[in-house]
């Protein structure tokens, strides 16, 4: 964690969106900080966070932005989307409208973002699996259909949210 005392080869813009509560918030503090909170607050407007991370010898600086998945808390579209070279569409695996609601989340990233953004679909909160609404195969076919790069994620128990990063990062560099 933090950053290396290097010169920066690349700084890469990757936008989090998603319904409310899918844990947009908190895959962001567990990737950039390593935290985690059961009690987090709905985000209003936008935030980011950065963490540099050494990919092929070459130190490239995240910059990871976070903005509300409530309609009335979020900040103007196009200036979130603008210069955004990679994108994390994230659902609750637990909440099956959550995942419905991607194709609209991937309207609106086509209609403002970049057409080359690297787009991964991530499906949060896989510690609650006795709770599970959306089955991995499903997620799986859609991203595939749609072109998109999967994974399950647990910002709780940090399980593949390094690697989900690592990976939108490696295919965007
Ligand atoms: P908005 O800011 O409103 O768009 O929500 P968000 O997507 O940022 O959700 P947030 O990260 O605030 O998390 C919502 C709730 O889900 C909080 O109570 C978190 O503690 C919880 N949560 C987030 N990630 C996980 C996870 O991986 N597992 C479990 N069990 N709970 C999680
Ligand atoms: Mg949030």
């Amino acid at each position: 964690y933090g950053d290396f005392n290097q010169k920066i080869d690349y700084v890469f813009k990757v936008i989090l969106i998603g319904d409310s509560a899918v844990g947009k918030s908190q895959l962001l503090a567990r990737f950039s900080r390593n935290e985690f909170s059961v009690d987090s607050k709905a985000t209003i407007g936008v935030e980011f966070q950065t963490r540099t991370l050494l990919i092929d010898h070459k130190n490239i600086k995240a910059q990871i932005w976070d903005t509300a998945g409530q309609e009335r808390y979020r900040a103007v579209t196009s200036a979130y989307y603008r210069g955004a070279v990679g994108a994390m569409v994230v659902y609750d695996i637990t909440k099956r409208q959550s995942f419905d609601h991607v194709t609209r989340w991937l309207e609106e990233l086509r209609g403002h973002a970049d057409k080359n953004i690297v787009i991964m679909l991530i499906g949060n909160k896989s510690d609650l699996g006795s709770l599970r609404a959306v089955p991995t195969e499903d997620a799986k076919e859609f991203a595939q259909r749609e072109n998109l790069f999967f994974m399950e994620t647990s910002a709780l128990e940090a399980t593949n949210v390094e690697s989900a990063f690592v990976t939108i990062l490696t295919e965007i560099y």
